[in-house]
């Protein structure tokens, strides 16, 4: 079976859809692999490291398009009215396509309907990848969130390339030096990684979001949450937001209108799925930013956070510039397309492989990207029927699969409760009918010790059972400080003589099971503070 992948057509597009890291795993996964003479060359790699991965060159893009999967970054376009594509000037890129082949990319197929009636009739099976369901099995293909991430990061480097000073503070012999200070507003997957980029070149950062969820988030990477007195909650379910009230946004903009007297830098990511950007940043307060200032919109190809942005330039205005790029992750190809080709490579091997190839439309993921397939157009996808994780993009983008609604989940918990308590009821009840059989044979001292440790473990069940994981780490703490009191209770038998009667050896047994429940403890809260540190 055979990999095809094509240099990108759109102008100015540097990515590519294979990496030779990710040839390695294709071919790992049974594929043969063609590329497009070039086609790496804009993101850093060039054709002899594609064939040093095992890779056949080809110089002829219609033989690429002949293969049984085409890999793409852009959906599929009209070839541009340009020199290279003279041959093929007046055609589109799926007349190229094999009849029933696969080609995945980037579809939009909500505002490309014509995209996909060209795909069905080609019989093709069109997966878009901006339609990976975002549930935690998808992770590793979600492109979406690989391509914010960089976004974010981008955003700060353009902004520090547009900024007149250091980021960081600084004492120098020359003078002082104060820190910028930057205002992240939208703290999804972008955000948060402008605020982490941000952070790491020494800024003082704050972040807003109309999702209260993640002021956690934006705490833990070293920025502060911004906060309204304003009761109403942006999730819009899913993890995503929702269009806010205009009483809200108004609150939100007069906030940012004071944050303006204070921040030299605003990066703003507010978007809501489907929906032109919110409006948050106006002429005047752009106005009212100190001159050198600078304000980079992600938003700008869904209309922009800023009044005065203009799409794909950097405008300077009233002394401030106003980076309005659209291709972020374009212009960090090497990095964007690595990651990108890894996400292909997953959704090759979730789809089987060359030899276990299988369209399997029961798959959620699979029936989540799958936009056209044996002749039909199969977006949207159908509403899921199980209740899903709280991620779910394509859910929000398309009217039939909305996510489940408030009172659904709601239903869901209660199912769940109730058998959580009826399986709490039957091990009660069986507790008790085993303790009242003992107590019949069994030496009195025995049977309090025993009542006491099956309420412990009840006990203790009960109380970490209910604990929430974000809190899973001060948690061990405490199991820790109960293993240092068991390992007293071992020693005090030891010391008491009895090292070689059943108890002295169960106490011998207790210091050695606490002991590996200690150092365990210590080792895996160590490296979860070390995800957090730098
Ligand atoms: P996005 O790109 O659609 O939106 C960006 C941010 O803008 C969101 O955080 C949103 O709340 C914010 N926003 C919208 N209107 C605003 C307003 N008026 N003022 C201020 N902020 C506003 O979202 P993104 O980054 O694609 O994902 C959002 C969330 O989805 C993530 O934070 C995460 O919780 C979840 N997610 C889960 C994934 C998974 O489990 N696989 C993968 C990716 C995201």
């Amino acid at each position: 079976m055979r990999v095809g992948v094509v240099r990108e057509v759109h102008p100015g597009e540097r990515r590519v859809a294979a990496s030779p890291e990710s040839v390695r795993k294709l071919e790992k996964l049974g594929f043969e692999v063609m590329i497009e003479a070039g086609a790496g060359v804009a993101a850093g790699f060039v054709d002899s490291a594609y064939e040093e991965a095992g890779a056949t060159m080809s110089d002829d893009l219609a033989e690429v398009w002949k293969a049984d999967v085409v890999l793409k970054v852009r959906p599929p376009q009209a070839f541009p009215d340009v020199d290279t594509y003279r041959a093929h000037a007046g055609k589109h890129e799926v007349d190229l396509l094999a009849e029933g082949a696969a080609v995945i990319s980037f579809l939009w197929p909500a505002q490309n309907p014509e995209l996909l009636e060209r795909l069905k009739a080609k019989k093709a099976s069109a997966f878009a990848m901006d339609m990976v369901p975002r549930i935690t099995r998808a992770q590793k293909m979600d492109a979406l969130s690989s391509m914010a991430n960089i976004a974010g990061y981008r955003a700060v480097v353009e902004a520090a390339n547009n900024f007149g000073r250091f980021f960081t503070g600084q004492i120098t012999a020359a003078g002082k030096v104060p820190p910028a200070k930057v205002l992240v507003i939208g703290a999804g997957v972008a955000g948060l990684a402008a605020i982490g980029a941000a952070r790491g070149l020494g800024a003082i950062v704050r972040a807003f979001d109309t999702r209260p969820a993640v002021k956690e988030q934006v705490e833990s990477m070293g920025a502060e949450f911004l906060e309204l007195d304003f009761e109403e909650d942006g999730d819009g379910g899913g993890g995503y937001a929702k269009v806010m009230s205009q009483a809200f946004i108004d609150a939100e903009m007069a906030l940012f209108r004071q944050q303006c007297d204070e921040v030299d830098i605003i990066i703003t990511t507010a978007l809501i799925p489907g929906k032109k950007a919110p409006l948050l940043v106006t002429k005047d307060m752009v106005e009212r930013l100190a001159p050198g200032s600078v304000v980079v919109d992600l938003a700008a190809e869904q209309g922009g956070n800023c009044e005065v942005t203009e799409h794909g330039e950097v405008i300077v205005h009233d002394g401030v510039k106003v980076v309005g790029y659209s291709d972020f992750p374009s212009r960090m190809a090497t990095q964007s397309s690595t990651l990108y080709a890894n996400n292909l490579v997953h959704l090759l091997h979730d789809l089987g492989g060359a030899e276990g190839w299988d369209v399997n439309m029961d798959d959620e993921v699979i029936r989540g990207a799958i936009a056209t397939h044996d002749g039909e157009v199969t977006y949207p996808p159908p509403k899921p029927d199980v209740p899903q994780t709280p991620h779910a993009k394509h859910a929000s983008q398309s009217p039939k699969a909305m996510p489940q609604t408030r009172e659904e989940s709601a239903h869901g918990v209660d199912r769940q409760q109730d058998s959580a308590g009826l399986a709490r009821s039957l091990v009660a009840l069986v507790l008790a009918a085993t303790l009242t059989g003992l107590g019949y044979f069994a030496p009195e001292g025995f049977l309090s010790h025993l009542t006491v440790f099956v309420l412990a473990c009840f006990v203790g069940w009960q109380v970490i059972w209910n604990v929430t994981p974000a809190l899973h780490t001060p948690l061990m703490s405490v199991t820790n400080a109960i293993s240092g009191i068991i390992i007293v209770g071992g020693m005090l038998h030891q010391h008491a003589g009895h090292e070689t009667s059943l108890a002295g050896i169960l106490g011998a047994v207790a210091i050695l099971i606490a002991m590996i429940n200690i150092s365990g403890g210590f080792l895996v809260t160590q490296r979860m503070l070390r995800m957090f540190r730098k």
